[in-house]
């Protein structure tokens, strides 16, 4: 592997010992996928935060952070396992919380940002097209490279770590041009109305390509959100870090030019796929005892119809609406929460219904409109699932008397 001065003099420890032994686990993991080189990056996103999925040998690396060295660039955090100001009122224990606290303090003393969140492509950090990056959580990560068109493997939360600590990433997979191009093609005749049929097309081809690169042709422009929940699906099903929709995502017509591209593997999708699928996520018809939205966490816009749809009425359930800090700030300075906490839900910041041990609480079913939350619930937090719309799944548990 190449390297440059700087980085040799780094990987023989003259900016220290923390860069040293990073430097040295990368380009061993470079030499497995046959890097030729490091590439600098600018941004990372670091997973393996929650207590629930890292457990007390994660706190232990965690809290031996401190002693290594600080990343050198803007970096920021997954969810965590509890809401960090509200765990109480949630019902989360003190000894997980504090357990908690103690790992997000450890990430903290080496300067990574405590943000949070699956989403951090909605409060800044937002690379350029074609910048390189080391993200790992699996939704962010096909966001980065398919909405935004920036570069991102596929980073296990260390080896963003340790990207970060020195500023550079194994140069290999979708760092490189050529590995970004159309795998097999999805050609979609359905004209998508919602989130949760959406949803089910991306946990439909995650299984049919794996870590392949699907390249969707659909109807009509999914927008943002639906892009977000498209991406989350295809990478819970599947190990998909990248998927093209045609006209729509930046890199489409790379993907589509591409000399290969009418040799492709072409899947049909019709509505009974969609509705198959959709129907074949939920585990259960009983009503939800909790409504969980924000898989991946919420934007802004997904708060404001949530505020829409329950304006005035009365919960006869619970509604958490996962998210951000930030953006949980934003839907306060603009009255959403206020709207929803007087309809008898919470607006839950930092962690989600998947990493958080919501098993521990009283809940039996839980209602998503994410097909990654609808995949993961029934195995990680072994409850029940409803998966429908938001506006069901609101329907479900509103007082039809108020
Ligand atoms: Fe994010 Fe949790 Fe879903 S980390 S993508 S909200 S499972």
């Amino acid at each position: 592997m190449q390297l440059t001065k700087y980085e040799e003099d780094m990987y023989n420890g003259e900016y220290g010992e923390g860069k040293a032994e990073c430097m040295e686990i990368l380009v061993s993991l470079g030499k497995i996928y046959d890097a030729e080189k490091m590439i600098p990056i600018t941004s990372a996103q670091v997973s393996g935060v929650s207590y629930k999925t890292i457990g007390d040998a994660g706190l232990d690396f965690v809290v031996d952070l401190g002693l290594k060295a600080d990343v050198e660039l803007e970096t920021m955090l997954n969810p965590a396992g509890v809401d960090i100001e509200n765990w109480e009122e949630l019902g989360f224990s003190e000894e997980f919380t504090k357990k908690q606290i103690d790992i997000i303090r450890g990430y903290e003393s080496i300067g990574v940002m405590s943000t949070c969140t699956c989403t951090p492509y909605l409060i800044g950090n937002t690379p350029l097209l074609n910048e390189h990056v080391a993200w790992s959580e699996s939704s962010a990560v096909c966001y980065v490279n398919s909405v935004i068109g920036a570069r991102s493997n596929r980073e296990g939360g260390p080896s963003a770590l340790l990207a970060a600590i020195v500023g550079r990433t194994p140069y290999y997979g979708n760092h490189i041009l050529e590995n970004r191009k159309a795998d097999i093609i999805f050609d979609v005749d359905y004209d998508f109305t919602n989130e949760a049929e959406i949803g089910a097309l991306g946990y439909y081809a995650g299984q049919i390509v794996n870590d392949k690169n699907p390249y969707f042709k659909l109807n009509t422009n999914p927008g943002r959100n639906n892009l977000k929940t498209l991406g989350a699906a295809l990478a819970s099903s599947g190990a998909v870090s990248i998927y093209h929709v045609e006209d729509v995502t930046p890199e489409a017509d790379f993907a589509r030019y591409h000399e290969t591209f009418d040799e492709l593997e072409v899947v049909d999708v019709d509505e009974k796929i969609v509705k198959d699928n959709l129907d074949g996520l939920s585990t259960t018809d009983k009503v939800p005892d909790l409504v969980c939205l924000g898989c991946p966490h919420a934007s802004i816009s997904e708060i404001q119809k949530v505020a829409q749809l329950v304006n005035g009425k009365k919960l006869k359930k619970d509604l958490w609406i996962c998210t951000s800090k930030a953006i949980k700030a934003i839907s306060q300075q603009c009255g959403f929460s206020d709207i929803i906490e007087a309809a008898g839900g919470k607006i839950v910041s930092d962690t989600c219904m998947v990493v958080a041990p919501v098993e521990e609480l009283d809940y039996e079913v839980l209602g998503v409109n994410s097909a990654k939350a609808a995949n993961y619930v029934p195995n990680m937090c072994k409850l029940d699932v409803v998966y429908d719309t938001v506006e069901n799944l609101i329907d479900m548990i509103t007082w039809k008397n108020c």
